[in-house]
Parts: C-alpha cells; sequence; structure tokens
C-alpha cells in the first residue's frame, strides 16, 4: 500500500494513447514511474527499495525493462503479484521465471488480430508480386528497374498454408478468403468444428502443410518449443517456390537458413514483418531484392495501439480490485486464481 493507503502500481513503458483510462487508475492507486533511462539503472532503481509494496506492473514492449528475466525478476519487489504486458506476444517474459515468483502475467489477446492480419496481407501480396525491387527502383529514377522485374503471381486460387491458428491465423485465413485463396492449416491442437468451419480451413499435418501451400504465413507464438519450427529440414520438404509471410517473431524461423533456401529457389519471395534479432536483420535478407520488408509494423496503428493499451490497463484494474487477469497466459491457466482475495 501507498502513504495514501492504495495499493502501488509500477508503470514500465510509456502511455501513448489510453491517457483518460490511465488515469482513472491513477484515481484508485498509486502510479510509480521508474526514474532509470536503462536495464541497469532500473535493477538498481529496483534494488533500492524503491518500488517496495508494488503489486502490480504494466510493462510495454518498448519499456527500459528489456527481457524480463530471471535477473530482472529477482530484482523486482516480493510485493509484486500481476504483470500486465500491452502486447500479444509476450516471449520477452520468462513465464516459467514468473511462476516460479508466483507472478502472473497477462498478454492483450484479440486486440491485434485485424492489425497483424492486415499486414499480414499486404506482405503476402507484396511478396506474391515482387513488388519490392520495383519500389526501390522507382526511387532510384530508373522506373520499374532494368531489366524489369518477373511478372508477379496472384492469390486466387493458390493454396494457403497458416502455421498457427489462434485469433491472428484465423484471421488472416478470414481475410485471405476474400482474395480467393484456399485455406489450410497446422495447429498443434486441431480447432473445434465451429472455427474451423468459420474459416474454411482445412486442417493438415505440419509435413502436409510444407509440402502443398503455395503461401506459408507463420502466425504461432514464439516459446522454446516454437523456436526454429522453419529451419533446414522444414525448407528442404517445401513446395518449390513458395511464398512466406512471417508476422509472428523473427525466431520461428531460422533466418540463416531461410537466406540460403531463398537463394537455392526453395523460397521465391518473402514477406517480413520480424526478425531473430531485431533491430539486426540478416544481411542475406536486407540485400535480396525477393525480400519485402517492414520494421515490426504489425501493431503500429493508432486504433491498435489503444486497444492494446485499454486491454492491458483492463488487466491491471482487476487484478487491483479482484486479484486476478482478465486474460492470463495460457501457461499460468492453473494458478490464476492464486491471489484471489488475498
Ligand atoms: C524479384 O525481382 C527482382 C528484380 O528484378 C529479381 O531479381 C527477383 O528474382 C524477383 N523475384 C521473384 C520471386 O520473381
Ligand atoms: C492451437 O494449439 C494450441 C496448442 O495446443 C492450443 O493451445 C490452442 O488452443 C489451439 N488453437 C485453437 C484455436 O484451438
Amino acid at each position: 500500500m501507498g502513504s495514501s493507503g492504495r495499493p502501488k502500481v509500477l508503470q514500465l513503458g510509456l502511455v501513448e494513447h489510453a491517457h483518460e483510462t490511465w488515469s482513472s487508475i491513477g484515481e484508485i492507486a498509486d502510479i510509480i514511474v521508474p526514474k532509470a533511462t536503462n536495464r541497469d539503472e532500473l535493477i538498481a532503481e529496483c534494488r533500492s527499495g524503491a518500488f517496495d509494496g508494488v503489486k502490480v506492473a504494466y510493462r510495454t514492449f518498448y519499456s527500459v525493462t528489456g527481457l524480463v528475466d530471471t535477473e530482472l525478476i529477482a530484482a523486482l519487489p516480493s510485493s509484486l503479484r500481476f504483470i500486465c504486458h500491452c502486447g500479444a506476444g509476450y516471449d520477452s517474459i520468462d513465464i516459467p521465471a514468473c511462476t516460479d515468483r508466483s507472478i502472473l502475467v497477462s498478454n492483450t489477446p484479440t486486440a491485434v488480430d485485424d492489425a497483424t492480419a492486415d499486414l499480414n496481407i499486404w506482405l503476402m501480396l507484396g511478396a506474391l508480386r515482387n513488388l519490392s525491387s520495383s519500389m526501390t527502383a522507382l526511387r532510384a529514377g530508373t522506373w520499374r528497374g532494368n531489366p524489369p522485374p518477373a511478372f508477379g503471381h496472384d492469390p486466387q486460387g493458390k493454396v494457403l498454408g497458416i502455421l498457427g491458428m489462434g485469433g491472428i491465423g484465423r484471421n488472416m485465413a478470414k481475410k485471405a478468403l476474400a482474395f480467393g485463396m484456399r485455406i489450410r492449416y497446422y495447429n498443434r491442437t486441431r480447432l473445434a468444428e465451429d472455427l474451423e468451419r468459420e474459416c474454411e480451413a482445412e486442417f493438415v499435418d505440419f509435413e502436409t502443410l510444407l509440402r502443398e501451400s503455395d503461401v506459408l504465413s507463420l502466425n504461432l507464438p514464439l516459446n522454446p518449443q516454437t523456436r526454429h519450427s522453419i529451419s533446414k529440414p522444414q525448407f528442404a520438404i517445401m513446395k518449390k517456390g513458395i511464398v512466406i509471410v512471417n508476422t509472428a517473431r523473427g525466431a520461428v524461423i531460422d533466418e540463416a537458413a531461410l537466406v540460403d533456401a531463398l537463394a537455392d529457389g526453395t523460397v521465391s519471395s518473402v514477406g517480413l514483418d520480424v526478425y531473430e534479432n531485431e533491430p539486426e536483420i540478416h544481411p542475406g535478407l536486407v540485400t535480396n531484392p525477393s525480400v519485402l520488408l517492414v520494421p515490426h509494423m504489425g501493431t503500429w496503428t493508432v486504433e491498435t495501439q489503444t486497444k492494446m493499451e485499454e486491454w492491458a490497463m483492463g488487466n491491471v484494474r482487476v487484478a487491483l480490485a479482484e486479484g486476478r487477469l482478465r486474460s492470463v497466459v495460457p501457461e499460468q491457466k492453473g494458478m490464476a486464481e492464486m491471489w484471489v482475495g488475498l
């Protein structure tokens, strides 16, 4: 509790859009903003006791925390029970380490689905058309380039294989239907029938997905099990000339193996929003004209950022009021009620 007798909330990262909602949290809790401008300073500030008594932390992807790993978690005050992360992907938070410390973590599912799938479609069409080289040529004053690029491809009638059929994957499927694509998917657990029917998607095994897709869209979360899901052995069985789109996390693909697969023609073109070591990008991708690249812009819109902030703040509010989270991460479902009533 703060000196006011109110609970304390630690703000890790900036509030950019949902200012009113954040003010309303400020009416029921003392919000503590760190002075630290980098990770080392933040850890020192934690250890100084500046955040003692904090119950809930609100965190954004771009906060100074860097990875929420064992080092940082050990420094955070023992009073901390909830981390409300503003983002759908939470690979930057070590969930088992939080679980060990009885800290519950939430993300912002559904809020990101439209924006991410929209960019996914844009990257897919751009990769099918091989637009990257002509866009560069135009700015260089050579119109379509000399010689002009080969003709691109239409999505109509092509098989779109979606790996990871969560909210974003299903949103992508529905949008791709409007482009006349045939949808197949692989998910570790097959979807319920109504969800499958809703996006007219056929369940296939992982190998079939790789073998028969014209376009492969990666929409699975990054965790230790999904790291490098697409690597040499997977490229080896793909349909020749496949187009790959990734708006999930860079490390679900082995980036070096992707560069090789582009070089030997296994993969014809790629649309990427995410990279293995952001903000660094493999030089073999940057220099390849068949690679369409954007710098992690999937949710970079006013509307979606606002929705994500609102969602994460909703978790802060429920944590304060009820001792639970609205969207606890799946790994912690079994312990979601541990702080209720305490
Ligand atoms: C894309 O265009 C560039 C430039 O013309 C070309 O080098 C590359 O092979 C093209 N890629 C595909 C998949 O057509
Ligand atoms: C996809 O598989 C994962 C892992 O088994 C599961 O948690 C998730 O619920 C599945 N997605 C859907 C929409 O059923």
